[in-house]
């Protein structure tokens, strides 16, 4: 079997979907891989590293397609590369599937099935196969560094002969696998860092990470039975936003992760709260791809306002794309590895298998 890794496309895209160490776990699969030629290049994979794993490097993008059984993608393709996709051919990708699902219908047209990484059940077995875990994890961990990086003082409280100097306050909203370990790290930088979730059992984590949480003080539950976020009633909302526009006034760097699945992403703080922000403040919108948890943010984009630093970056991770590609890769390699028969030496999808039947969303052309 044939399987492709294009270079990927996106703008600001810097992962990789295979890494030299998956690749050599195909080939001794007996599976022939292909990689255009510069796609690890981001993330520190040579094209020599990929061929000694055992690929075959390919030059032009339409002949990477050509004939693969399987394309790995970091991001599905773009509208422009739609053409590329052949009848047939299995793409395995982060597709955004609940938040695109018109880009799903088009890519239907080329009569392919696609496996959005994305949909991956949450149950145990799929573990190592959740990429919104593993990037989710490097990018809390990659926006406070960017972050930090950015602010115009010391993180650590630190006693000097010419003084003390306090410790960087954080304000870190939404604590799920990015929001706490955007916390952890923070704490290790020697930070101050608050937190606010919806989900009662994260005041717990938040604690066993020295964080201080938000107390809203609701006893309603805005927990789905899934274990997600789900929209809070306008009276919570309006607690909530009372607690975060009165910690903004002390706050250093403020971190967002909010979401809910399925649904934009929940308007947390407006510009009259970001306001009580301390001029040189930054804040990272990790939502923004989703409508954004902050009033006046832009994906991928940086603005000014009132003094402080609007970013919106939803995928943090793909700054440290070594890793991002590393555990991206691996995590599909997991899926393809549980989809593996070692006597024919193919990779066989069994559409009643729930992991299968939880990512498909394009079955040989047919949205699903
Ligand atoms: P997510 O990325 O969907 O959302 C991020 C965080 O935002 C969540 O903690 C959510 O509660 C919070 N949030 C939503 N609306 C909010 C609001 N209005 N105000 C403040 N916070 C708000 O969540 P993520 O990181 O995917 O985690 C969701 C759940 O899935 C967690 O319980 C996590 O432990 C679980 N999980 C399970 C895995 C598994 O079983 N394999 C793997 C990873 C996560």
């Amino acid at each position: 079997m044939i399987i492709s890794i294009p270079k990927e496309n996106s703008l600001g895209e810097t992962r990789t979907a295979a890494s030299p160490e998956t690749v050599k776990k195909y080939a001794d699969m007996g599976m022939t891989v292909r990689i255009e030629s510069g796609a690890g290049e981001a993330s520190g994979f040579s094209d020599r590293d990929f061929t000694e794993a055992g690929a075959e490097i390919v030059s032009d993008t339409a002949a990477v397609y050509q004939g693969a059984d399987i394309i790995l993608k970091v991001r599905a393709p773009e509208k422009s590369e739609d053409h590329f996709l052949q009848k047939g051919q299995v793409l395995i990708a982060h597709c955004q599937a609940k938040a695109a699902p018109e880009r799903i219908r088009e890519m239907s047209k080329r009569g392919i099935t696609c496996f959005a990484l994305d949909l991956m059940p949450r149950i145990s077995r799929a573990q190592n196969m959740d990429i919104l875990s593993s990037q989710s994890s490097l990018s809390g961990y990659a926006a406070v560094l960017e972050a930090v990086n950015r602010l115009n003082k010391a993180v650590p409280l630190m006693m000097t002969a010419a003084g003390t100097i306090p410790p960087a306050r954080f304000l870190v909203l939404g604590a799920g696998v990015a929001g706490l370990q955007a916390i952890a790290t923070a704490k290790r930088l020697g930070a101050q860092v608050y937190a606010s979730d919806v989900r009662p059992q994260v005041k717990e984590q938040v604690e066993s990470l020295g964080g201080k949480f938000l107390e809203v003080g609701e006893d309603e539950s805005f927990e789905t039975d899934g274990g997600y976020a789900k929209e809070t009633s306008a009276s919570y909302q309006k607690k909530q936003a009372e607690l975060i526009a009165d910690r903004l006034a002390q706050t250093d760097i403020l971190i967002t992760t909010a979401l809910i699945p399925g649904k934009k992403a929940p308007r947390l703080v407006n510009k009259k709260m970001l306001k009580n922000m301390p001029a040189g403040g930054i804040v990272i919108d990790m939502a923004a791809e989703s409508g954004g948890n902050v009033e006046g943010t832009k994906d991928k984009e940086i603005v000014q306002f009132e003094g402080i630093t609007l970013i919106g970056d939803s995928m943090p991770a793909t700054k440290i794309p070594a890793s991002a590609s590393a555990s991206f890769a691996k995590n599909i390699y997991n899926f393809l590895f549980a989809m593996y028969h070692a006597e024919s030496k193919k990779i066989v999808f069994d559409f009643d298998d729930e992991l299968v039947k939880g990512v498909c969303v394009i079955k040989e052309g047919d949205v699903l």
